[in-house]
């Protein structure tokens, strides 16, 4: 992998001049179908923008698609399942347009292709490339060259792929609203017993700050005004500052915070240990990081937790939590949760459901232990029975809908900042986010999308909340 375009290593990203042409003469057209976490959806838009400059705009399905490009995901054996079923439907899309003189390519990315690379292209022909989540920004050259019609490049490289990548044009920026994904952090070296993520996504990695105020400066003139900062292990963030010192994620956030048009900050995900003192006294102190913390726990169980590899107790999860609250009184939390982890007794399932119970969850992504291939749980004794792990799950799903629909009704009557997003479900809607990650709709004219309103809460839908603009002092108003 040599002979790859190099762009220059710099903190500004370039932005491309989108060339009506393109750069094979004729615009043509791309499907990128992204699963799983939202790092694959900024990689997903990353691949948009590398290859606008090649001739290719976006298509909403494979049909009209001269190149489809699956982004994967590995983290649950669904997932993984997936793809396999979306190949076999893109290869008949693929004879179909063939039969009407029309080639199309067949891209699998992310992690799947990390992982299985070998195996995809033994299983289905019809796919062109495989390319893993730290190779993507090669796909230009490899599609210009033909190379991509054999290639397969998921080698951990050795450039860093940031110093590839290419800004979104201002126009795209805005067609993707005001609130946008910026990766800071990848990979992770916690090896929890369940997890892909460190062999797919490899060693933990922080990006510069310069190169990160670089793009979110470039997102900001584009009309951005909430970052959400992304990494698998968000909270290690240890990039190298300006000042040629190691940064910590508070420490980022507080220079993020300056950029002129950003008006909120979030981050995810996070690990419980990475939860250091300045990033709690962040949370106290800077306004625009929104009082919503996304902090998996698993399990509420000490021996599950220990099993886990996630080398903390449920007690100082619980510890953490009273500090966060303390220095963020109305801090909102969510978590992850794994049932029928291999060795989950009823008692420790039943511990779980306590920590949920104590602690209070605003929304919680669960889900049954999947075993995956290369981790060490897979191969633990004590696999937990399907059905028993369906009964865990629904129990568990019951109590955090509970807690999630008390937090949503106790909404009603308050006053809080919504950053519009864009047109809501019915015509004169708009629709947006609170601090708290609720989505809100309101009756208002669209040219209010990108701005951070007060809004009074005056009903709580199954998946939303309906509000009114008021003229009472938002939050930010206060604050300013
Ligand atoms: N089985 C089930 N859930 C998993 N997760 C990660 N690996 C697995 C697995 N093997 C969940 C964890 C993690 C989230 C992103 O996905 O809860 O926090
Ligand atoms: Fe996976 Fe654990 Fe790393 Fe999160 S912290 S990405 S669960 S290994």
């Amino acid at each position: 992998m040599s002979e790859f375009l190099q762009r220059p290593a710099s903190d500004a990203l370039p932005t491309p001049q989108e060339d009506p042409a393109g750069a094979g003469g004729s615009r043509r057209k791309v499907f990128i179908k992204s699963y799983g976490c939202q790092m694959n959806a900024y990689d997903a838009q990353k691949m948009a923008d590398l290859l606008a400059p090649e001739g290719f705009d976006e298509t909403a399905g494979p049909d009209d698609a001269d190149l489809v490009i699956l982004n994967t995901c590995h983290i649950r054996e669904r997932a993984a399942e997936k793809v396999f079923s979306e190949l076999g439907k893109l290869r008949q899309t693929k004879a179909e347009r063939a039969a009407g003189g029309l080639a199309t390519k067949i891209v699998v990315a992310g992690c799947v292709a990390q992982a299985e690379g070998a195996e995809i292209r033994r299983r289905e022909k019809a796919v062109d490339l495989v390319v893993g989540p730290q190779s993507y920004h090669h796909l230009p050259d490899l599609l210009r060259s033909g190379a991509g019609t054999l290639g397969v490049d998921t080698e951990f490289p050795i450039e860093d792929k940031f110093d590839h990548l290419v800004n979104a044009s201002r126009e795209r920026v805005r067609q993707r609203g005001p609130a946008a994904f910026l990766t800071i952090q990848e990979g992770c070296d916690k090896f929890c017993s369940f997890c892909v993520v460190p062999y797919t996504r490899g060693a933990e990695m922080s990006r510069p700050v310069t190169a990160i105020r670089a793009e979110a400066l470039e997102l900001a003139q584009g009309g951005v005004r909430e970052l959400v900062l992304l990494g698998q292990n968000v909270n290690a963030y240890h990039g190298e500052g300006p000042d040629g010192r190691v940064w910590s994620l508070a420490k980022l956030c507080a220079e993020l915070a300056e950029v002129p048009g950003i008006a909120r900050l979030r981050y995810t995900t996070s690990h419980p240990n990475d939860m250091d003192a300045d990033l709690i006294a962040a949370h106290r102190d800077l306004p625009q990081l929104m009082p919503f913390l996304h902090l998996p726990v698993q399990s509420g169980s000490d021996a599950v937790l220990s099993a886990m590899n996630r080398k903390h107790k449920a007690s100082a999860y619980r510890d953490l939590i009273a500090q966060i609250r303390k220095a963020r009184p109305d801090i909102a939390l969510s978590s992850d949760f794994i049932v029928g982890f291999p060795g989950e007794s009823e008692a420790d399932f039943e511990a779980t459901l306590e920590l949920i119970r104590d602690v209070g969850f605003a929304a919680a992504f669960s889900f049954k232990y999947s075993p995956r291939p290369g981790t060490p749980a897979a191969e633990a004794a004590g696999q937990v029975d399907e059905a028993e792990k369906r009964e865990r799950l629904a129990r568990l799903q019951d109590l955090v809908e509970g807690q999630r629909q008390a937090f949503n009704r106790a909404m009603v009557g308050r006053t809080v900042d919504v950053l519009f997003e864009k047109k809501g479900r019915h015509a004169g809607q708009i629709a947006g986010k609170s601090p708290y990650l609720q989505a809100v709709q309101i009756d208002a004219p669209e040219h209010l999308i990108g701005e951070v309103l007060p809004v009074e809460i005056i009903g709580v839908g199954a998946n939303s909340l309906f509000g009114r603009r008021t003229l009472a002092a938002g939050v930010l108003e206060v604050r300013a």
